[in-house]
């Protein structure tokens, strides 16, 4: 199984995935500037995966700046590249606590970034393990956007139970949002799970609602990108409105996220800043004009699902229904790790 990005003899390399599926494409990444760039085109994405960018982020800068004063700079560029994600500042808040204390910043950022890439694989297999219960033989699974393999260090976070499933025998059929306008969906996961051998189906946004009924879908799993005190989330635009089909259509909706994507000092859902992307994503289609020039364009890249539409939320920890019991437990894993 691929990673989106890894440290290779000394260089750090990542899967650029606005090249798939047409290409499988390295590229390598030198300094701060370049991975705060990477991160905002899309080269790399997901939350999980952009935490562990920001930390290498962090090693290219102190390898070639001996001013702290300059590392954090390129540390701030890094926060603000993306501003949804949780796991950027949780990642870069952990940095700087070692930053404060060490002698040698190149070599203890490394250290912890390639800790923090090893600790995110392994929380990704205790999700998979947590969430695999929920899959049965001849299931048909909704997900969206992308939360496997290459939104993490490895495995996902709502593709992770998939992948234990498959692992374990069972049967089942994924259907795949494409997820504009950056088409996760179509273009990431489609691909990763095809390349696991699991049975995928891709469907457009505007089907979501009527394939629930006709395929008869037994549950959607979805990722965050961060998850407020009052167990509200914040997860790929659309997310919402799939939550609340799921909803009339009584079918579960989950979500899955490792304690880094938990925001303790968001108390709820209104308090997450939702990234606005460029309208050129959505006023042009491979280069061509998709509207006309005077209309005008709205671009978030994420939405707020209430608590209220979730069935239940998959963690490194174990699987919570309740929300007030996940997070009691999580604020003391989070206060523990910072
Ligand atoms: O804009 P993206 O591609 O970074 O959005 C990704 C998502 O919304 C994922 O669902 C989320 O980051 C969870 S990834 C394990």
């Amino acid at each position: 199984m691929i990673r989106p990005i890894d440290l290779v003899k000394g260089k750090v390399l990542i899967l650029d995935q606005t090249a798939l599926p047409g290409k499988k494409k390295y590229i390598t990444i030198s300094t701060a500037s370049e991975m705060a760039d990477a991160i905002k085109t899309m080269k790399i994405r997901g939350a999980p995966a952009l935490g562990i960018a920001a930390a290498f982020g962090v090693y290219l800068s102190a390898r070639t700046n001996r001013d702290l004063g300059n590392i954090r700079a390129d540390m701030e560029r890094l926060r603000s590249s993306r501003p949804t994600a949780k796991n950027i500042s949780a990642v870069l808040n952990m940095i700087e606590k070692k930053l404060t204390k060490s002698k040698d910043p190149a070599k203890d950022i490394l250290k912890e970034a390639l800790k923090i890439q090893k600790d995110d694989i392994g929380k990704c297999l205790a999700i998979g393990k947590y969430g695999v219960r929920l899959i049965k033989n001849g299931f048909k699974v909704m997900t969206y956007c992308n939360a496997g393999t290459l939104a993490t260090g490895q495995y996902g976070t709502a593709l992770s139970p998939l992948y234990a499933a498959k692992k374990e025998g069972i049967e089942f059929e994924v259907f795949v949002h494409e997820t504009r306008p950056y088409m996760q969906g179509s273009r990431l996961t489609a691909w990763e799970l095809s390349e696991a051998g699991i049975k995928n189906t891709l469907i457009t946004d505007n089907a979501s609602a009527y394939t629930q009924i006709v395929k008869q879908i037994d549950l959607v799993i979805v990722g965050a990108d961060r998850v407020a005190k009052n167990g509200d989330i914040a997860n790929k635009i659309g997310t919402y409105g799939l939550a609340v089909t799921a909803r009339y259509h009584k079918i579960p909706f989950y979500t899955a996220f490792p304690a880094t994507t938990f925001d303790p000092e968001c108390n709820s859902g209104n308090d997450i800043k939702i990234e606005i992307r460029p309208e050129e994503e959505i006023r042009f289609i491979k280069g061509e004009k998709n509207t006309h020039d005077r209309t005008a364009v709205f671009n978030p890249s994420f939405d707020v699902t209430p608590r209220a539409l979730i069935s239940g939320y998959i963690t490194e920890y174990g699987f919570f229904r309740d929300v007030r019991k996940m997070t009691a437990f999580f604020r003391g894993k989070v206060d523990d790790r910072s």
